[in-house]
């Protein structure tokens, strides 16, 4: 990353882990692109917070995902706020179930537009100023991306073929542009979670470390590979507690 103030775009990130990921990558002295879409409140309570700590530091932006035509006015609207982009964070996401009997036509377009096409044309508008300031791409993918989550068949297929996206375009956009990948595990219970204790204990019981993990935690794993993994490029951490190697 550059030696100018780093401005890195965080996607959905005016809650939960994205959020936490702003935070710590704001602590750490970037200028932060906060990304929403519905959370406008949220997000600009977030981007006052953070230019009450430091002025000057943090700006909001509005876009609806699946709008595949407004990716490139995201991507001209962060540049143009200070002039540059250091770092991409794909973080937005649709998560809910899909049993195949009832997936839609609608559900396959959300899913696979808000974890999969986003970050490709994300990437691409992005790629030439990244280039410019030798920048990173970081795509928030899951364990299940590797590994079928039962009822959840769009979502997985969508977060495998963000994996491929990962190594693709660290391919296409070597020397000058790193992409990788955290796979996050069980770190926060879905907002939309119709999910009892009961199923909530027999996650847990299948993670070795027995314990949920942190938004904390997937921020130190991007943090770690936008400013410390200078020869790492196409490479997925997985950040689950073990989950993965698990039956
Ligand atoms: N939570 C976990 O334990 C867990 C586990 C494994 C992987 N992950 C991955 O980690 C990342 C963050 O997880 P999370 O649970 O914090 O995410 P989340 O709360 O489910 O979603 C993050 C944000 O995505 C945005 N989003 C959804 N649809 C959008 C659209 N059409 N256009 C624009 N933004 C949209 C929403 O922004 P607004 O609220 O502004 O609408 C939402 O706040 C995701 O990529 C997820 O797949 C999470």
């Amino acid at each position: 990353m550059s030696k100018e103030i780093p401005v890195v775009l965080i996607t959905g990130a005016a809650k939960r882990i994205g959020a936490v990921i702003a935070q710590s990558l704001h602590m750490r002295g970037c200028r932060i692109i906060v990304h929403y879409y519905h959370s406008e409140s949220t997000a600009k309570n977030l981007v006052a917070e953070f230019n009450q700590q430091r002025p000057d530091s943090a700006h909001a932006i509005c876009a609806d995902l699946t709008q595949l035509e407004r990716l490139r006015l995201l991507i001209e609207e962060s540049v143009g706020r200070w002039g540059r982009l250091d770092a991409l964070v794909n973080n937005a996401s649709s998560f809910y179930p899909t049993p195949v009997s009832k997936i839609t036509e609608e559900q396959w377009l959300d899913l696979m537009h808000t974890n999969l096409a986003a970050p490709l044309f994300l990437a691409q508008c992005a790629q030439s100023e990244l280039h410019k300031n030798h920048g990173c791409v970081v795509n928030i993918s899951d364990i299940h991306g590797e590994r079928p989550l039962k009822n959840h068949t769009v979502y997985c297929c969508a977060k495998a073929a963000q994996n491929m996206l990962t190594k693709s375009l660290a391919r296409e956009f070597a020397p000058q542009i790193r992409v990788n990948a955290v796979a996050p595990g069980a770190i926060i219970w879905p907002n939309n979670s119709s999910m009892d204790d009961k199923t909530q204990q027999q996650i847990l019981d299948r993670i070795p470390l027995n314990r949920l993990g942190t938004p904390q935690q997937i921020a130190k794993a991007v943090e770690f590979l936008l400013f410390d993994a200078s020869y790492m490029t196409g490479q997925i951490i997985y950040v689950d507690g073990g989950r993965s190697l698990q039956d």
